[in-house]
């Protein structure tokens, strides 16, 4: 099969894990018979200070002609610690979900066996934890009007939703729940916002079109707190942009590293694949960086992009056996023997 694939870099550790992510992939292609166009493209701050952009036209081109995108990461700390940037690194990520249409980010939970005593969770809450989040990626605060008024001394972020957000997420969650033990949790605090009362009703309303479906709808700081105390009773969560962004994170943590967790986004014509965690600055340029979360979002491409389940099974496969064996970046080896980016990369190509 022919796999045309954009490859976006970006900042940070972007470039040293995406390249691990091609090794493996390549690996895959040649032991499957597959053939492989990778297409590079420029985004954040690598963009702005080649082009001035972080999302280039050029670069959405390669976007919308590829069947899938793989991306490293976006982020620059000489922004971070710059209110007044006028273009910023994350502007382009965000800008290139909306382009691209991609409103339902795909982010499972997952333990792994080998290293269930790596999370600061207790091993019998954890085992077994195998949940999806469903976050919504182009609407709410994100992209609501923002600004500053009374001569800047106030500022705002408007968070918006429009039912037809609400139904198209809720509608890839459902679906997905019926594919797995068909319960949904919609997180919301509709004891609060409004925006979060039209999630609650619109998705109450399609109940009915998915009757063996239990929902069930809890606030988000309640979830917060139960995610960490019993995330073995979750399976697939649907919420908003900010708290998506905010409970992955807290998620990543049951796994044992945000250096693990992979992620798809995905619309209607497009699909990106890109680990959750950011771009890592500290760690840049230093062989020091857990390529695993991208080469596990190389997997999920192999299956949601180009429905090639045993492609994506032998890259999951070859990730249990590294862990296993201990053939691991530093942030997992509990002080133990450790290897570089690289070498990790090379390890997991050549054992295929
Ligand atoms: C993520 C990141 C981004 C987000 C940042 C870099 C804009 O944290 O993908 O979760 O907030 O969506
Ligand atoms: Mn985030």
């Amino acid at each position: 099969m022919k796999l045309n694939i954009a490859l976006l870099a970006g900042d940070g550790i972007g470039p040293e894990v995406i390249e691990q992510a091609v090794k493996v992939s390549d690996a895959v292609a040649k032991k499957f018979g597959h053939d492989i166009t990778w297409t590079p493209a420029l985004t954040g701050a690598a963009a702005i200070d080649a082009v001035g952009e972080p999302y280039p036209d050029e670069t959405h081109d390669v976007c919308v002609k590829a069947d899938a995108v793989l991306f490293g990461a976006i982020g620059h700390p000489k922004y971070d610690n710059d209110p007044s940037a006028k273009v910023r690194p994350e502007q382009g990520l965000l800008k290139m979900r909306k382009k691209l249409g991609l409103f339902a980010n795909v982010r499972p939970t997952f333990t792994f066996p080998s290293l269930i005593d790596k999370s600061p969770l207790k091993k019998e809450r954890i085992e077994g934890t195998d949940l999806v989040f469903l976050r919504e990626l182009t609407g709410g605060i994100y992209f609501g009007e923002k600004g500053r008024r009374d001569g800047g001394e106030t500022a705002y972020d408007n968070c918006v939703y429009s039912r037809e957000e609400v139904q198209r997420l809720a509608k890839k969650g459902f679906e997905l729940a019926m594919t797995r033990s068909k319960k949904l949790c919609c997180v919301d605090k509709a004891n609060v916002l409004e925006t979060s009362r039209l999630w609650r009703e619109t998705v109450q309303a399609m109940e009915k079109d998915y009757p063996e479906v239990t929902v069930s709808y809890e606030f988000v700081d309640a979830v917060a707190m139960r995610l960490v105390q019993w995330p073995n009773s979750y399976d697939v969560l649907i919420t908003e942009n900010l708290f998506g962004d905010i409970l992955t994170d807290e998620a990543s943590v049951i796994s044992g590293s945000m250096g693990l967790m992979p992620s798809a986004s995905v619309g209607t014509d497009n699909q990106l694949f890109e680990p959750i965690h950011g771009s890592y600055p500290q760690a840049t340029g230093l062989n020091i960086a857990n390529p695993l979360a991208t080469v596990l979002s190389a997997a999920m491409m192999f299956e949601m992009a180009f429905n090639l389940p045993e492609e994506g099974a032998a890259i999951r496969e070859v990730v249990n056996k590294a862990l296993e064996e201990g053939m691991v970046t530093e942030d997992l080896a509990n002080g133990g023997k450790s290897y570089g980016t690289k070498e990790v990369g090379d390890w997991l190509a050549a054992n295929i």
